[in-house]
């Protein structure tokens, strides 16, 4: 998605707008650029795919002095990716530049306005009509301010954008709707932008606007304010610190992302469950964490999780914890399906949105969509003060730390954890026995799965050698497996480019069966749960059908691997059943991460995705 970066202060704004345009680069995108004031003239420079097309063009531009501008990465939406819809946009009479983040729904109807008044565009995109129409209420407004509140009050749709004009040439302005923007607050100068690593190397201290408002950075030296959009009046609002530091967001010295955050999975378990599960089993899990009356229940009656991919499928392999032992009903829901349905949602029936990013449009959607028929609305985020977190009605966090690579892998592990531990949480309220075997056993997760990795990373290299040639793979799961299988597909899919299929192992006679032959292999979860010998048989049938498999599994009580046989057994470390996903989901990620590198794939920034989806 978009990254867009603003700065003023006291410093050569050029450099330091793209700094941050590479620190947003874990966005997604396929263009940049960045427009600056020297001289008392608007200087746009831009260039279609990786920022380092944008930074030869910079080199040869003529020294740039000036202490204010912005930048953008842009993630096509409007037009082809190329320089002409590359932001930043200017006004047709030059007299601003801005750039944007998300979709002007009406922009049609006010380009086809604005023609008839005589403007001309150079580009397909919603955000040069944006431009064109300040520009034009500039014209009836008394002030630059004023006109930019003007044209947004016009604007349909999500954004958040930022404007810079020779008419006030040290200031920034910017505002969101839908889409998220803040403010770095540094001393002497202030930045604005989509995420925190943009500006971390100068500040940590951090202004997040709410929808509907308008941040004007840049007077008087480093200060920052903000106004309503519909009325222009002042609000004020803290600072907020943050606590990650820019060292959370850098490789570790692996090859790429992914698998740094594959492999801080251990880390990312216990800090996830710090806190939460305390030593002392007098206490209770989540212990302190306030959730909100539900209709006057400490516990929901039903629960609909609504999410979108990789958060959608943990939400699906959640159901099945929190109905066994939350003892609520379930639904899991697409959050683009449940958002244009009008669902019927009952007394008493919470709605937990599922979000890495917090950020996704169509999870934001459905939960407003949840507040707005009067349901309590969790959210479970791994960004804090992200919109989701901010808009519900409480939040539990993930506490991963930021996730940099598109692919999504820790963030699925953490927010299993939290979901295990609301199920419990609930069911101690239900009046459920908790289960200490269990937490004992959670409690030593890290250890074990820190212990697993090495040799998972090993398997995984060597099946990726074999398989990377595969055109087409099933994933095949029962139970808790199938929404892993669900996610090993996809992570192959959008790492690799390999087509996959995910399905309830039981599902495969009902048709899908069909397509398997030499060519086709099945990756296989035959975990040591109560449907291992059901899978069992489904290998069988795949096998018998000549389909090479992997089978991810573990050994039984006697240490043995019994009657599986297959072309690649991956051999797990045995534990408690009920966690055996925690060490599944790490061998898919590993098996799909090694594929897309031995293919030579981009893995952190796989074509046509984005890390925070803000469009529909
Ligand atoms: C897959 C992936 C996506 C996201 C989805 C939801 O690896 O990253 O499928 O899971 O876009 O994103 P969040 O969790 O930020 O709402």
């Amino acid at each position: 998605m978009c990254g867009i970066i603003g700065y003023s202060g006291h410093r050569p704004a050029v450099p330091l707008l793209v700094e941050g345009l590479h620190h947003l680069e874990y966005r997604g995108y396929d263009s940049s650029g960045v427009s600056f004031i020297q001289a008392g003239k608007l200087h746009v420079v831009k260039a279609a795919g990786r920022l380092s097309a944008l930074e030869a063009k910079l080199a040869h531009e003529p020294v740039m002095i000036s202490t204010c501008g912005i930048g953008h990465t842009r993630w096509a939406t409007h037009g082809a990716p190329e320089e002409r819809n590359a932001h930043p946009h200017l006004a047709r009479g030059g007299s601003l530049a801005i750039v944007h983040n998300g979709i002007i729904e009406n922009f049609q109807e006010l380009r086809d306005e604005l023609t008839a008044s005589g403007c001309t565009f150079v580009s397909d995109t919603d955000t040069e009509v944006l431009a064109c129409l300040i520009e034009e209420e500039r014209k009836r407004a008394s002030s630059l301010l004023e006109a930019f509140a003007r044209a947004l009050r016009r604007a349909r749709g999500a954004y958040a954008v930022a404007m810079v004009a020779p008419e006030e040439p040290g200031t920034v302005y910017a505002a969101r709707l839908s889409a998220p923007l803040l403010i770095g607050v540094g001393t002497g100068e202030c930045f604005v932008a989509s995420d925190v690593p943009a500006f971390l190397n100068y500040t940590r201290d951090v202004v997040f606007l709410e929808d509907g408002e308008i941040a004007r950075i840049g007077r008087g030296g480093g200060s920052w304010e903000l106004f309503r959009l519909d009325d222009l009046a002042p609000v004020s609002r803290a600072t907020t610190r943050i606590a990650w530091d820019m060292q959370s967001a850098c490789k570790d010295g692996y090859k790429h992302f992914m698998i740094k955050e594959i492999m801080e999975q251990p880390r990312v378990v216990a800090e996830c469950m710090a806190g939460r599960v305390p030593a002392d089993p007098a206490r209770d899990v989540l212990d302190g964490v306030s959730l909100p009356e539900l209709d006057g229940m400490d516990v929901p009656r039903r629960l609909r999780i609504v999410a979108c991919g990789t958060s959608y499928n943990a939400g699906l392999w959640g159901a099945r914890f929190l109905e066994k032992f939350g003892g609520i009903p379930v639904d899991v829901e697409i959050a683009s399906e449940f958002r244009y349905r009008d669902p019927l949602l009952e007394e008493g029936e919470a709605v937990l949105a599922i979000s890495q990013s917090g950020e996704t449009a169509d999870t934001l959607a459905a939960l407003r969509l949840a507040k707005e028929k009067g349901r309590a609305a969790l959210g479970l985020c791994n960004v804090v003060g992200s919109s989701i977190a901010r808009e519900a009605d409480a939040v539990l966090y993930t506490q991963a730390g930021p996730e940099i690579s598109v692919a999504s892998t820790k963030a699925m592990c953490s927010q299993m954890v939290v979901l295990l531990l609301l199920a419990l949480y609930w069911g101690k309220r239900r009046g459920k026995k908790d289960d200490s075997a269990l937490l004992t056993h959670l409690r030593g997760l890290p250890a074990l799965l820190e212990g697993a990795l090495p040799a998972m990373r090993e398997t995984a290299t060597h099946a990726a050698r074999t398989y990377s040639g595969a055109r087409s793979f099933f994933y095949l799961g029962r139970g808790p497996s199938y929404p892993l299988a669900l996610e090993g597909a996809l992570k192959l899919k959008e790492l690799s480019y390999i087509h996959a299929e995910g399905y309830a192992a039981g599902e495969m006679k009902h048709g899908p069966i069909a397509l398997i032959d030499p060519d086709f292999p099945t990756f296989a979860l035959a975990l040591r749960d109560e449907f291992f010998a059901k899978m069992v048989s489904n290998i069988e049938q795949v096998q018998a059908r000549q389909g090479r498999v992997i089978v991810l599994t573990q050994p039984d009580s006697c240490g043995e691997c019994g009657d599986l046989h297959a072309d690649v057994l991956w051999m797990l470390p045995s534990c408690h059943s009920e966690l055996a996903s925690f060490l599944a989901l790490p061998a898919l990620q590993l098996f799909s991460y090694e594929v897309a590198d031995y293919l030579g794939k981009d893995v952190d920034q796989p074509r046509n995705l984005a890390k925070s989806v803000t469009v529909e």
